[in-house]
């Protein structure tokens, strides 16, 4: 393990803003990750852990130790006739483990097909596309607890999981999460709640879709309107789909008829932020270096060497409009630092 001084963080983000971190560490196993908490450093500095980075906007130098999640393995730990349990190492790509699944024919993670980031990252944000949330399969979660240095599994249920949400990301630099069991169903389990996949579908004559069909489906539509890691930075959806109540949400479709919107079961109503920001006319805009994907307001971009202040100054600038207009106050699901 080598701690490197001023290192630039450019290439370890998605939405490449140039920012130094004071320290740099990359951990490849959990005795790694001890040795750094229990590094004379780690009690002096301030410090963050990134796998992916795709979920992240570094609006300043980062004045302390960033730790980049580099643990690699996968092992099948439980199967039976109707269900596989998988641990995964929290350094590995997300996708190449939902296609490593599609090709073992295992249900649950299908839809999540083409979500950036690391499997560290698909608890804390509870990632979620196209009618699945992770934590659907998550049986548990085992981390290091970054100020006793001690070892800890959470099961499904202690995660606390909600809409992008889990304890993991209401208490951020608390845990480092080092592997997550998947449980997948060897049973077909489809999901084809969202029109966008029973479209393509039927677009694609599949009556009974596998999983690679599932998967091969939901990758056309995001790349359909998302662009890819590495084509342009960005960070995923910048904010979290508003959630208001029903009055509010009543009052507001007097004024907008095609508001886009759904639902819950708890009297609460879920907005689309991409319909906002496309309705206040900022869907493909440009902003000096920073603007939205023209095909997906929700995305914001930098176009070229934006600094990460001058994203976030753009967000607000969308932020205080959204209030404006709306009345909604529009909340990040970037992490912003
Ligand atoms: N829309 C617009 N204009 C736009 C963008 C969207 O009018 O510029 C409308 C669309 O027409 C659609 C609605 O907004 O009716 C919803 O759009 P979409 O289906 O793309 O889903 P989303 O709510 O914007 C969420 C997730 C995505 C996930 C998709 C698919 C959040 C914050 N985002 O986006 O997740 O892929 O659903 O399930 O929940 C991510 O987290 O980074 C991410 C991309």
């Amino acid at each position: 393990m080598i701690i490197e001084p001023n290192t630039s963080l450019v290439s370890y983000t998605t939405f490449g803003v140039n920012v130094q971190s004071k320290y740099f560490v990359q951990v490849h196993t959990s005795s790694d990750v001890r040795d750094i908490v229990t590094h004379e450093l780690w009690q002096q500095e301030k410090h963050y852990v990134i796998g992916g980075g795709s979920n992240i906007l570094f609006t300043q130098d980062f004045d302390g130790i960033i730790v980049f999640n580099n643990l690699k393995g996968k092992k099948v730990v439980e199967e039976t006739d109707e269900y596989t349990i998988i641990d995964v190492a929290s350094g590995e790509n997300w996708h190449e483990f939902v296609v490593w699944s599609s090709e073992r024919n295992l249900w649950g993670i299908e839809n999540l097909a083409l979500i950036p980031g690391t499997i560290g990252a698909s608890p804390v944000q509870n990632i979620g596309a196209y009618g699945v949330e992770v934590e659907e399969v998550i049986e548990s979660v085992t981390c290091i607890n970054l100020v006793s240095g001690k070892q800890e599994m959470f099961t499904h249920d202690q995660c606390n999981f909600g809409y992008r949400d889990s304890i993991f990301k209401q208490h951020p630099g608390k845990y480092f999460v080092t592997s997550v069991r998947y449980k997948l169903s060897k049973i077909p389990r489809i999901n084809i709640e969202y029109g966008a996949i029973v479209d393509k579908l039927a677009e694609q004559n599949i009556t009974s879709p596998s999983t690679q069909d599932m998967v091969r489906v939901v990758s056309l539509i995001r790349q359909s309107k998302l662009p890819n890691v590495g084509e342009i930075g960005m960070a995923g959806s910048f904010f979290k789909n508003p959630i208001i109540s029903e009055e509010h949400a009543h009052t507001l479709l007097q004024q907008f008829p095609d508001l886009k919107y759904f639902p819950l079961d708890n009297g609460f109503v879920k907005i689309s932020a991409g319909w906002i920001i496309d309705n206040l006319g900022y869907k493909g805009v440009q902003d000096g270096n920073v603007g939205t994907y023209y095909k997906h307001a929700l995305v914001l971009v930098n176009y070229g060497n934006a600094t990460g202040s001058e994203v976030w100054e753009f967000a607000q600038k969308i932020i205080r409009q959204t209030h404006d207009v709306f009345n909604i106050t529009l909340e990040p699901e970037v992490i912003i630092l």
